[in-house]
């Protein structure tokens, strides 16, 4: 048995903490409540091939597709052959799938998947379904847990992680001990002006694992959705809408969609979200409007309320009615197919340390993540790693080198120059949250320029974020990662994927490899 910190509560975390707990002794910290977390927000659904028509070979071959030659085979047969037991676990877990009339789980379709394979549940809540059956299951064992904690940092001890240091309720700090530490602590969508995410993804716990000397991996590949709700908060409107078929028009009320790409709609999410970008500046930046009123009268009224409750509620509360009339949207930051590096099971460059779930990088996503992936990727890496445990006090010495083992092309570029960059003038400046999302929209969002990253980059190096508090501490984790993605961003001069350089827009095959990012120095934490 070892003492196992989980960090972070959302599916990576959940599953985490369930299977290691039957082994192990299992400490659950998040920095809100328990149920808060990206995937209480998830709607679409989660993709696997289950059903008799499909495969998984199908599965793998439009993962590798969508991941625009950057994915690692072998993570990626290893989503898509696990994953439909995975999800099989999840139901005996009791998570309730929705059914069709005969009773057979129902299926969705979404972008750039050649069959329907995404399963759901509460029509468009499938990721509170999840959180409230893991939760309760969660609930049950001998978990300690930690809610409103904010890990600050990593504790290392000779080269090995060996507990967190946190910022406790009430902003007490304290320290808690681990032989291994689990980060399931999310993405970073709060690094952009616009995004999908809650306010609690500022990417704490690849910030934490960077500092510490972790190395990360693909962190240039920023997922921008392509349909949010143009109203504050950007809501996510579901790809599963398109899938249903729904149209995207522009202000002209023209279907733009099928001019950039043979499958209109449904072409791979960069695609789309670009798609939409290039209509929105042709009209002022104006969002485009997504027309959802043909399947009321193809399925019949009511039909958008039963199948996207989630949604049809939102629309509600902001005064539209998309039974009847299109619904103004626009791209937003997503997921990061991006983070800490690890092996198949989940462990990191650092001796102890594990990650789970979107703030790891198993390169299952490659340069663009297939919609409806990233639970499975969660749930099927969360067990091994959770499994990888076991064998944590006698093989733990050797990660380092398993890990480096894999196959799987790395440019290590030391990064330390990123941190100890002197200011241009003066003393640093502090910038408030929003000027750092602002900053990361214009210049590393959804399409980007070796003059406007070089800017970015200047400017970054011109910040520090001062204090101790929650707020401030998350701050600092969000300027840290955008001085690490705007790097990775104006180093890969290539377009592929979500990276799109309006300056190399051609795919080169001498950048068909992930660039690995390390801190040369790690200071003293
Ligand atoms: C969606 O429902 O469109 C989001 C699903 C995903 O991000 O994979």
């Amino acid at each position: 048995m070892v003492r196992v910190v989980v960090v972070g509560t959302g599916i990576a975390g959940l599953i985490t903490a369930y299977r290691a707990s039957a082994r192990h002794e299992v400490v659950l910290v998040t920095k809100a409540e328990l149920a808060e977390s990206n995937t209480k927000y998830a709607q679409g659904g989660i993709a696997a091939a289950l059903f008799p028509d499909d495969s998984a070979a199908s599965h793998i071959a439009d993962t590798l597709r969508a991941g625009a030659g950057l994915c690692d085979p072998a993570a990626v047969e290893i989503l898509c052959t696990e994953g439909p037991q995975r999800v099989r676990d999840l139901i005996a877990l009791g998570v309730e799938f929705d059914r069709a009339a005969d009773g057979e789980l129902a299926r969705g379709h979404e972008a750039a998947h050649s069959n329907r394979r995404v399963i759901h549940a509460g029509g468009d809540a499938t990721g509170l379904a999840i959180e409230v059956a893991l939760l309760r299951a969660v609930r049950a064992l001998a978990v300690e847990v930690h809610e409103h904690t904010l890990m600050r940092d990593l504790v290392l001890d000779g080269g090995r992680v060996v507990g967190i240091d946190v910022l406790g309720p009430g902003g007490v700090p304290a320290r808690i001990a681990a032989d291994a530490v689990v980060l399931a602590s999310g993405g970073a969508g709060q690094l952009y002006r616009h995004t999908t995410n809650p306010g609690v993804t500022t990417g704490d716990g690849v910030a934490a694992a960077w500092r510490a000397g972790a190395e990360l991996a693909d962190v240039e590949f920023y997922q921008f959705h392509p349909t949010a709700l143009a109203v504050s908060g950007s809501p996510l409107v579901s790809e599963a809408v398109r899938g249903e078929g729904a149209v995207l028009l522009d202000a002209a009320g023209r279907r733009f969609m099928f001019d950039v790409h043979p499958d209109g709609e449904l072409a791979p999410r960069d695609v789309v979200a670009r798609g939409i970008a290039a209509a929105m500046s042709a009209q002022d930046g104006n969002p485009v409007l997504l027309d959802a009123t043909g399947l009321e009268r193809e399925h019949g009224a009511g039909f958008l309320a039963e199948r996207f409750p989630s949604i049809t509620r939102v629309t509600r509360e902001h005064g539209l009615d998309w039974t009847v009339e299109p619904v103004p949207v626009t791209p937003a930051a997503h997921y990061w197919m991006g983070g800490i590096r690890t092996d198949l099971d989940g462990r990191t460059s650092l001796p102890g340390l594990y990650a789970v779930g979107e703030a790891a990088c198993t390169g299952v996503h490659g340069a663009n993540r297939l919609a409806s992936n990233s639970l499975l990727e969660s749930l099927v890496f969360a067990w091994r790693a959770a499994d990888a445990l076991d064998a944590v006090e006698v093989v733990e010495e050797r990660a380092a080198e398993r890990h480096a083992s894999r196959d799987h092309a790395l440019t290590v570029v030391e990064g330390a120059d990123l941190e100890t960059r002197p200011p241009a003038a003066g003393a640093p400046r502090s910038p408030a949250r929003a000027e750092i999302q602002e900053l990361m929209w214009r210049a590393v969002g959804l399409e980007r320029d070796e003059t406007t990253l070089r800017a970015a980059v200047g400017t970054l190096a011109d910040w520090e974020v001062r204090g101790e508090s929650f707020t401030a501490l998350e701050d600092r984790n969000l300027l840290d990662l955008a001085r690490i993605v705007t790097h990775a961003a104006l180093v890969r001069e290539e377009s592929r994927g979500a990276h799109d350089r309006t300056d190399h827009p051609e795919t080169r095959d001498a950048w068909a490899h992930s660039l690995g990012w390390r801190l040369a120095a790690v200071p003293a934490l």
